[in-house]
């Protein structure tokens, strides 16, 4: 084992352990038995054995009937449809034995969404319940094992292909991968929600999820930040769309995962980002009236920066079970941002402002905040990152702002720029400066911005914003600039305002 695997090794493990205990209190779909249970008692091997729970009733304690291939008996007590849409939903790597509690919100969701669906749950939990390695030598069987029910279901009620859609998460979504591989003709789609990382990040298509899985494969990636130089959502773009929310690194909500925090908090937070994906997808299954949207980008900070937010040539789409098949275009990367918790879509603007220097700013290193004023709603101030960056004088910057809340129209913008003494990170800048100067005040800067151009990711419209007093467009720290809609287009002459 090199130095890499090594770690990985004992990461793993101790995500073993942690990962029992953190899940033991987890329900499986109520009403069923530990399955495990029932492969011990009956004395099987676990390796082979993969259950196919088609799901008949909303209420969870109903425990539905079993698909086999080859058991015609099964269809007709199951009452398959072979002319509606059918759905296998497949569970990833587990060390409880069990279904995670996210099983069941998914059902309801998918049975909820399309009531004439065959919903089936695909039960390989003795096969995933081992240690990790172990559990990913047996994707490829399972995926097989699907594949021949599919096949079997094509033979027996003339299934078509295009109407099977495949929902995988984690390791799921490798094991559909496998099942897309061998079945007779191509699966209608795949969804892969967070595709485990390890092991299959950077190896052939042959041997992951990939776009030749189906005639569309879509993929949420929500965790792929790494960890002793492992990730445990894949990182790779796998499909014909890959959707980042929120980069694909820190999910909002699901507190701030560091190294160091004690082992418990750790897992936490591994658990909240990686089922991320799966919430995201119920979220789209379950909010049809308010969908969210990702946009084309060609990485993460070019959309932080508010770049990528066109409509223009199918760049962006709806995410989740809403996401629409675009012309076979391989591993299309898409970034959103997203609340804290369902429903998760908001609002992203983008805001470009050219910042002249006027005075004394060329360290000036401005902070500043926008509020939004809409016809419904205000937002607070919401701090500009520009990234790692400073605000660029003389030149025109580009922002991306995020709302939680809709604001219907939007009607005004507040710029402030943060107060000398409003923050510690300015009070010690400051502090530095009369360190250094003593009693020599220090200047001013002052800064000019005369309009802000504006663009609503959702709602693809643009606007122009003027400074509401045009001979107030100049700005220093602790001031601020309100701005309402140009009269039209890129007018700035000083003139009476319409009322809006
Ligand atoms: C089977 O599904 C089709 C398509 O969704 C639907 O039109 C039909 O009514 C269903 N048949 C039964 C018996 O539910
Ligand atoms: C994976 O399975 C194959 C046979 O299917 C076996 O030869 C191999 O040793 C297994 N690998 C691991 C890591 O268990
Ligand atoms: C911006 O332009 C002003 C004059 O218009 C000049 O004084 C200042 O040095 C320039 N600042 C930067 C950072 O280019
Ligand atoms: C406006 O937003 C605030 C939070 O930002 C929220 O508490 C309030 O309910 C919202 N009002 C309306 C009318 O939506």
């Amino acid at each position: 084992m090199n130095h890499k695997a090594l770690l990985l090794w004992i990461f793993l493990q101790c995500a073993t352990a942690l990962f029992s205990s953190a899940l033991g209190d987890n329900a499986a779909i109520k009403g069923e038995d530990n399955p495990l249970e029932e492969f011990s008692s009956d004395g099987k091997s676990p390796n082979g054995i993969v259950k196919y729970n088609m799901r008949k009733s909303l209420d969870l304690d109903h425990e539905g009937c079993y698909l086999q291939t080859g058991k015609k008996e099964c269809l007709e007590e199951c009452g398959f449809n072979a002319t509606a849409k059918t759905i296998f939903i497949i569970h990833g790597w587990t060390m409880s034995g069990m279904f995670d509690s996210w099983m069941s919100k998914l059902v309801s969701a998918v049975m909820q969404r399309e009531t004439e669906a065959n919903v089936v749950v695909v039960d390989w939990i003795s096969m995933a319940q081992q240690l990790y390695p172990d559990a990913v030598n047996h994707t490829l069987g399972v995926g097989a094992d699907i594949a021949t029910l599919i096949n079997w279901l094509q033979d027996e009620l003339q299934l078509s292909l295009e109407k099977v859609h495949l929902i995988g998460y984690s390791l799921g979504a490798h094991v559909a991968g496998y099942a897309g591989t061998y079945v007779r003709g191509t699966i209608g789609r795949i969804t892969g929600l967070d595709p485990a990382g390890p092991m299959f990040e950077g190896v052939e298509e042959q041997k992951r999820l990939s776009p030749d899985d189906a005639d569309f494969v879509d993929v949420l990636h929500t965790y792929t930040r790494e960890a002793l130089g492992v990730s445990i959502g894949i990182q790779q773009p796998i499909g014909d769309i890959d959707i980042y929310p929120n980069g694909g690194e820190v999910q909002p909500g699901c507190a701030l995962g560091d190294v160091l925090a004690v082992a418990g908090n750790f897992m936490e937070v591994m658990h909240c980002e990686h089922e991320r994906a799966v919430y995201l997808f119920v979220d789209s299954l379950m909010n049809k009236d308010h969908m969210s949207f990702a946009f084309q980008c060609t990485g993460p900070d070019r959309f932080k920066k508010g770049i990528c937010l066109s409509c223009r040539k199918n760049r962006c789409n709806n995410i989740g079970y809403n996401t629409r098949k675009m012309r076979k275009r391989r591993n299309t990367k898409m970034y959103l941002k997203t609340r804290a918790d369902t429903p998760f879509g908001g609002y992203h603007y983008q805001m470009k402002m050219h910042v002249f220097n006027r005075k004394q700013a060329d360290d000036a290193d401005p902070t500043f905040y926008i509020k939004l004023y809409g016809a419904h709603n205000d937002t607070t101030d919401i701090f500009v990152d520009v990234h790692d960056n400073t605000v660029g004088l003389n030149l025109t910057n580009t922002f991306l702002v995020f709302t939680e809340a809709e604001i219907g129209d939007l009607l005004k913008i507040k710029l402030s720029w943060e107060g000398e003494a409003e923050s510690w990170n300015s009070l010690w800048k400051n502090l530095k400066k009369t360190f250094w100067a003593w009693n020599a005040k220090p200047p001013k800067p002052v800064l000019e911005v005369r309009r802000i151009r504006v663009k609503s990711g959702e709602t693809q419209k643009k606007f122009t914003f003027c400074a509401q007093d045009p001979s107030k467009t100049e700005i220093s720290p602790g001031e601020s600039i309100t701005y309402v809609k140009c009269r039209d287009g890129w007018e700035v002459k000083p003139r009476k305002r319409l009322a809006v």
